[in-house]
């Protein structure tokens, strides 16, 4: 039986872990530390919540006493770290808050960690599981293989620079100390509870009620999509059989350039419409619910500073090693995806709130009117 620590547990992936974590394992002990900024939503947790076994925190990861006294009082042997300032367009407004969390919140936490687990030189048995991203590596050209656990970083924005800076402070825990680290590298992904500011989210959102959907520069960036539920099972085989010191790689063998995964949605939103009477009631203002193409909606914008081309996992180590490939194809997960928006309208509207109006507002209005356009610059 583990006992867990999983930070960042009310955001996007983590309390998708979290679910995955109590419903496998069931006899085991989750605490989840979360600080609920504005990505964070203790709602994503509500089912979970009468468990004994289950217990949430609200705390933040740089306080480092909270968090050893939780290791400690708790008895935690495993912690699995997803907090994180995570939106590549909020560091590029803002990154103060993403060397604070990423950097100086994950050497807290490895603070705590040795503190705890390896003090007066008698190692407790322990794991120490940080989820950093594919970003770190940099940006592909069209024909670069794709990114394996020996690339060199090479970090091109702010997001992407603390990440790397925390995924050394990690590597240098167990090479300097000894602490039993793993870390997985992912690339994007998709599925429930994903927050409505990242490209497959706001999308969705912005079919059903109608609005323009933003897509950067000349649509052709490519990324490789995996589910959530993939990324979750990765992370448990990597706390299974994963040994420590070693990093892994995990992608969905899905890359696609952003044009054709928002064609990709706006063809499941006419589907769906089409088949059901009730989608076209409950969202009047989405173009399928008049039987036009939600492609109209595309709007090409202004690019993002700096925007990494292209990026590629090649997952083949953690496929030879732990036996884990990603199930879900992209075309099901977005369309599964696509539903659980529609299923679960209560959940997004409720974040949808006065400060994320006004990240929607700074952000797409930045974009001179001249640049909207429904087909990009040549
Ligand atoms: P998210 O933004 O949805 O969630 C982050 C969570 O961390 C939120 O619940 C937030 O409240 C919490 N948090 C932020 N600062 C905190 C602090 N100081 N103390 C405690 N909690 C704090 O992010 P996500 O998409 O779920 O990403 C989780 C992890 O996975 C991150 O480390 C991210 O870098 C990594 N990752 C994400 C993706 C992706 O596609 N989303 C891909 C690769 C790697
Ligand atoms: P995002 O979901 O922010 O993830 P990341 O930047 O970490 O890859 O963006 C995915 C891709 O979609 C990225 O190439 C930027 C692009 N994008 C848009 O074209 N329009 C948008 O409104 C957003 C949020 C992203």
């Amino acid at each position: 039986m583990r006992k867990l620590l999983v930070t960042g547990g009310a955001g996007f992936i983590g309390c998708n872990f979290v679910h995955h974590w109590v419903q496998k394992n069931p006899g085991d002990r989750v605490v989840v530390l979360d600080a609920l900024t504005y990505a964070g939503n203790a709602a994503s947790l509500d089912s979970l919540r009468a468990k004994a076994s289950f217990r949430f925190v609200h705390g933040d990861i740089c306080d480092t006493d909270l968090v050893t006294n939780l290791l400690d009082g708790e008895g935690i042997d495993t912690l699995v770290h997803f907090a994180a300032e995570s939106h590549v367009d909020r560091s590029i407004l803002g990154p103060d808050a993403f060397i604070r969390t990423n950097i100086i919140g994950t050497h807290s936490l490895l603070t705590a960690a040795r503190k705890t687990w390896l003090r007066d030189g008698a190692a407790r048995p322990h794991r120490f599981h940080h989820v950093s991203t594919d970003e770190v590596y940099g940006s592909l050209g069209p024909e670069d293989p794709a990114f394996s656990e020996t690339t060199a970083y090479a970090p091109n924005s702010p997001y992407s620079a603390s990440k790397a800076a925390s995924d050394h402070l990690v590597r240098s825990y167990h090479h300097t100390y000894g602490l039993e680290v793993t870390t997985s590298n992912c690339s994007n992904n998709y599925g429930p509870f994903h927050f409505p500011e990242k490209l497959i989210p706001l999308v969705i959102v912005n079919l059903l009620d109608g609005r323009a959907v933003p897509v950067y520069g000349d649509g052709k960036n490519i990324r490789d999509w995996l589910h959530v539920s993939d990324h979750c099972a990765a992370i448990e085989a990597i706390l299974q059989r994963g040994k420590p010191g070693e990093v892994y790689n995990v992608g969905g063998r899905a890359e696609s350039t952003n044009i054709d995964l928002v064609r990709m949605l706006c063809a499941i939103a006419d589907a769906e419409f089409t088949r059901d009477a009730a989608l076209r009631e409950r969202f009047p203002k989405s173009p399928a619910a008049r039987a036009e193409s939600c492609a109209k909606l595309i709007t090409y914008v202004r690019d993002r500073p700096g925007h990494d081309r292209r990026y590629a996992i090649d997952c083949s180590k953690i496929q030879a090693q732990l036996g884990f490939v990603a199930e879900t194809k992209l075309e099901e997960g977005l369309l599964e995806t696509f539903r659980w928006f529609v299923s679960n309208e209560a959940w997004w509207r409720g974040i949808m709130d006065g400060s994320y109006q006004r990240w929607i507002d700074a952000q797409y209005s930045r974009t001179p009117s001249s640049n909207l356009q429904s087909e990009p610059n040549s």
